[in-house]
């Protein structure tokens, strides 16, 4: 018999001697030796998580962090080892990137349009998950993330990954920063912080059932033409912008010209620029803000699918 095998019928002993216990602990009250089987109990999890995963991977597209700031909730109060895999590198190509069937993937990505942006679904669909268990996240903007978790999942699921859980998180809009401002905020880290709980238990239970997960097939369209942001006069031509750029659209030796059918509007270039002298035509800007204002305003709770 296989370790996981082994491990797997313990637990169920465990689960077997929990149901005992708690049929013990209702006939005899607060009897002290029930009460210890219970602890033991929920021990289980944290004695057998570590032996049941081998390693945590933290996958995920950030270009302006908030997408990285949610997937490092999940995995830090999942409470493993994690290798971080950051898709948003321009020289990202996945060699370093190698799964055992015991690890779990921490998959996350932005929705941009109710989508997962182009380049994070390629370089998805490029790795091999060796049948590793996945939990894919899309981080959005308090607007809407519409096809961004179905797409996710089957992309995770193309790749060779079991999904045992999805999450769909909101984060600061990077283009429309008036909207879900500072979030995660303190009550977005405690809700991900129980949700981690939930996916850590099922994850210690060896339970690889595919939740339910919203959103529609066909998916709806990609966004359409963009417009990329444009160095201002305050740019000094560093070119941190045209080096970080994941899709190497802004052009290194003038950082004014830009690629804008290669641009996908990922917002890098404006986050990384140490002079905040990269910015989107104000015009377009307004023009979101005025038209996401009945969408974003009201405050969106993360959700759990598992
Ligand atoms: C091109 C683009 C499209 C976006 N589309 C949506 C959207 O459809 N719905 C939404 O709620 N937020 C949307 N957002 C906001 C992002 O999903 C959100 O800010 C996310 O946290 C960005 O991730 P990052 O901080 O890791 O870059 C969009 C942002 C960009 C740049
Ligand atoms: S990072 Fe900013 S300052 Fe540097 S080249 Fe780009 S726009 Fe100019
Ligand atoms: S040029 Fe376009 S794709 Fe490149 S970093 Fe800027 S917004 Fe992203």
């Amino acid at each position: 018999m296989s370790a996981r095998k082994e491990i797997l019928k313990m637990q169920n002993m465990g689960a077997y001697f929990s149901v005992r216990c708690a049929s013990l602990f209702l006939a005899c009250g607060s009897d002290f030796f029930c009460v210890l089987k219970c602890l033991l109990w929920h021990l289980k999890i944290v004695i057998f998580l570590p032996t049941v995963i081998m390693k945590i991977h933290e996958i995920y597209f950030s270009p302006t962090g908030g997408t990285k700031k949610v997937a490092d909730i999940l995995t830090s109060a999942i409470g493993h080892d994690c290798q971080q895999t950051d898709l948003t590198l321009p020289e990202w190509n996945g060699s370093d990137t190698a799964f055992a069937p015991d690890d779990c993937a921490i998959i996350a990505v932005p929705s941009f349009g109710g989508r997962v942006p182009t380049l994070a679904a390629q370089r998805i669909a490029s790795l091999n998950g060796a049948d590793s268990r996945a939990v894919v996240v899309c981080v959005y903007g308090n607007r809407a993330y519409e096809d961004t978790l179905v797409e996710l999942q089957d992309l995770a699921t193309g790749a060779g990954f079991k999904v045992i859980a999805a999450v769909a998180a909101i984060a600061e809009h990077s283009i429309a920063h008036v909207y879900a401002t500072g979030r995660p905020d303190e009550q977005d880290i405690e809700e991900l912080t129980d949700m981690a709980q939930v996916i850590k238990e099922k994850l210690a239970e060896g339970i690889d059932v595919q939740p339910q997960i919203p959103g529609n097939r066909p998916y709806k369209n990609g966004m359409g033409a963009s417009m990329p942001p444009l160095p201002t006069a305050d740019c000094n031509r560093c070119g941190l912008c045209a080096a970080q750029c994941p899709v190497h659209a802004i052009d290194k030796c003038d950082v004014a010209k830009v690629d804008s059918a290669a641009c996908i509007m990922c917002m890098k270039c404006v986050a990384v620029c140490p002079q905040s002298a990269r910015r989107i035509n104000p015009n377009m800007e307004a023009a979101l803000i005025e038209h996401l204002r009945p969408l974003c305003t009201e405050r969106k709770s993360n959700e759990l699918f598992c």
